[in-house]
């Protein structure tokens, strides 16, 4: 099993089957504020889209393409950390994220960002991690920017979102950037 140790009372494990209820009760409580910003999110996921999440990230990881992974703090499933699909050929990825409000304001995401990306440039090697977060979404964009990475531009109306389109502000990290 994939499991990293982030802090005390917080590790990522590979989102599994298993998982799948729990999981799907936390997207459902926090559903107001990850709709404005993720288009999977549109329309509202059912638990069977859910599971459907999670056997493609299964498969995803199955093929060397990246993980998903569930955020367990002090025991309980509270968010999701995750790649896209790695770009082997020009070994770039890019990163996505969300967390129960519950635990927000403490710093566990950037915790949780920190242990993915010395996985990504260590283990994995790569040459560069991508961030894009919406414009609007401050709370985001501060986790990169708290990270050291580089914003390089606005992609505008990149991504739609139930009725809306989002700008994504596009950050970078590179393999010598990062400090671990
Ligand atoms: C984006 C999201 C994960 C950010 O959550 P967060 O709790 O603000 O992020 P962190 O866990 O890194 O915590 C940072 C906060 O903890 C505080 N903090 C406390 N201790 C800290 C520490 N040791 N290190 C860093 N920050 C710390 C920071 O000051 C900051 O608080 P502030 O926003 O009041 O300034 C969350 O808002 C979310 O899930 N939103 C909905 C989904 C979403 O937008 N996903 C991203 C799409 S691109």
């Amino acid at each position: 099993m994939f499991v990293v140790a982030v802090s005390e009372g917080c590790e990522l494990r590979l989102l599994e089957e298993c998982h799948v209820p729990a999981l799907h009760r936390v997207i459902e409580r926090n559903y107001e504020s990850l709709e404005p910003w993720f288009a999977w999110a549109h329309p509202a996921p059912a638990e069977e889209d859910t599971r459907a999440f999670v056997g493609r990230a299964l498969r995803q990881f199955a093929q060397g393409e990246g993980f998903h992974c569930g955020i367990w703090i002090d025991g309980n499933l509270a968010g999701s950390i995750g790649l896209h699909r790695i770009d082997w050929q020009h070994r770039h990825v890019s990163l996505g994220y969300w967390l129960d409000a519950a635990v927000r304001g403490r710093g566990l995401m950037t915790a949780c960002c920190r242990a993915v990306l010395n996985h990504v440039f260590g283990e994995l090697a790569l040459e560069r991690v991508e961030i894009r977060c919406a414009t609007g979404n401050t709370k985001s964009c501060a986790i990169p920017e708290r990270l050291g990475f580089r914003k390089e531009g606005v992609l505008r109306r990149v991504e739609r979102v139930g009725d809306r389109y989002n700008d994504l502000v596009v950050w970078s990290l590179l393999r010598e950037e990062w400090k671990g």
